[in-house]
């Protein structure tokens, strides 16, 4: 259910519903907001603009278009973005590090911190390196590391 049908379903009067929505933000009240990552902070959500592919699932392999306006979080070092179940960080002008997004200890999905040169995750504060490592508990598995192969504006991320 959006924000807009649970309002709704509060069966408001005109004004009350009209003064409520007026206090929303386009972005906050943006179905479109899980759909816009942010540097360091991705949240793809379920958006497949931008990649071809699989990025969900056992059998990852998918190709991400660099020039397309849905990663322009990719397009600077230290910006990162989700796809599907993997996250992608530009780590320098030409190189990227692909790992499960999913937190090992409880799912959240993890961030990636440039300055610091390691995926965070914001639930419990694990601390994963760039390939995977545990660096910091409460987890104490490894996130999944793909493997990434940069041909011209295209990123393949592959197991
Ligand atoms: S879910 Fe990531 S540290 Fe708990």
């Amino acid at each position: 259910m959006t924000r807009l049908e649970f309002l709704k379903s509060l069966d408001l009067s005109g004004a009350a519903l009209f003064s409520v929505l007026a206090t929303c933000t386009l972005e906050s009240c943006s179905s479109k907001g899980s759909d816009t990552p942010t540097p360091n902070n991705p949240s793809g959500g379920s958006s497949t603009a931008g990649f071809t592919g699989t990025a969900t699932g056992n059998n990852i392999d998918f190709t991400i278009d660099l020039t397309n306006s849905a990663n322009s979080s990719l397009a600077s070092v230290g910006g990162a973005r989700v796809f599907g179940d993997v996250i992608v960080a530009r780590t320098g002008a030409n190189t990227f590090v692909a790992v499960s997004k999913a937190c090992t200890h409880q799912g959240t999905t993890v961030e990636y911190r440039h300055a610091q040169g390691h995926f965070f995750c914001p639930n419990h504060g694990s601390i994963f390196g760039l390939n995977g490592s545990v660096i910091r508990d409460p987890a104490t598995q490894p996130l999944k590391a793909f493997s990434t192969t940069l041909n011209g504006n295209n990123l393949r991320v592959f197991a």
